[in-house]
């Protein structure tokens, strides 16, 4: 990925963080996006990389985000749609509000990154939307977020069409449970993340994974190795749906 240009949205945490990490690392030309300017500081501090900010469920940051690449003429050689939220909660009591909040943030949120950035794309470019293997196995209390997920999945079929001409592919990885601010966010104390952590001794992994684990995959299909690979899912789960 060496002097290769990769904007990743939501990359002042977790994944997102921890894959501008390997990348600037590994040379490439880091770009992340970020909803909170005090978070976005100090992650462009820590990796030494570019911000803007972008929440994903306002379009108005996002064509701004888009104006600001093209002023600043960045091209991309890679997108990663990562920036995503996770509030668990059973159908029976799930609020209209916690629906939306997911759907803005989860579906909408990239497929109008996507189409604000097209034309910062280059011609090839490789698209990689961070998916949840919650798509394929139901895991109580997260039907909203698995149908976000879905949702935006469905799409990456279809653009993958309407794209080609382009030069741009999409492919997307279901990571598995890693251990992230996610959890806490969704309102797990620290207690019950290591209670259900210790429950992932028991996959063929052995362990839950980390963010670190989930950047190889996602580095694959940025790189030009992924080049014939067309709405792939690579699911990153260490073992857990077997
Ligand atoms: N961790 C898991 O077990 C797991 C499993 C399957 C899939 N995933 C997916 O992996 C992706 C990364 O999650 P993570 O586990 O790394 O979580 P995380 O540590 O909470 O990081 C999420 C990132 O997305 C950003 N973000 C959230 N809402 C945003 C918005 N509206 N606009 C812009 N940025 C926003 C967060 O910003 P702030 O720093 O401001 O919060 C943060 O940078 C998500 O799409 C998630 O659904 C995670």
């Amino acid at each position: 990925m060496k002097n290769q240009t990769v904007l990743i949205t939501g990359g002042t945490a977790g994944i997102g963080f921890a894959l501008a990490q390997h990348l600037v690392h590994n040379g490439a030309h880091v770009v992340i996006t970020g909803r909170d300017p005090e978070r976005l500081a100090n992650a462009t501090q820590r990796l030494g990389c570019a911000g803007y900010l972008a929440d994903s469920t306002q379009l108005t940051q996002i064509q701004a985000l888009a104006g600001d690449l093209q002023r600043d003429q960045i091209k991309l050689d890679g997108l990663v749609l990562n920036a995503g939220v996770f509030f668990p909660e059973a159908l029976a009591t799930t609020r209209e509000a916690a629906f939306d909040l997911t759907f803005n943030t989860n579906t909408k949120g990239p497929f109008f990154t996507l189409q604000a950035l097209l034309p910062c794309l280059k011609n090839p470019a490789s698209v990689v939307f961070v998916s949840s293997i919650a798509v394929h196995k139901a895991f109580p209390g997260a039907a909203v977020y698995a149908a976000s997920k879905a949702a935006f999945e469905a799409i990456v079929r279809v653009a993958n069409l309407e794209l080609a001409p382009s030069g741009i592919r999409i492919n997307s990885v279901r990571p598995g449970v890693t251990a992230t601010e996610i959890q806490g966010k969704a309102g797990m104390s620290s207690e019950a993340q290591a209670a259900f952590y210790e429950t992932l001794k028991a996959t063929p992994f052995g362990r839950v994974m980390s963010p670190e684990d989930q950047v190889g995959a996602i580095e694959f299909l940025l790189s030009g190795h992924s080049l014939p690979l067309r709405n792939a899912v690579i699911e990153v789960d260490g073992g857990l749906l077997l």
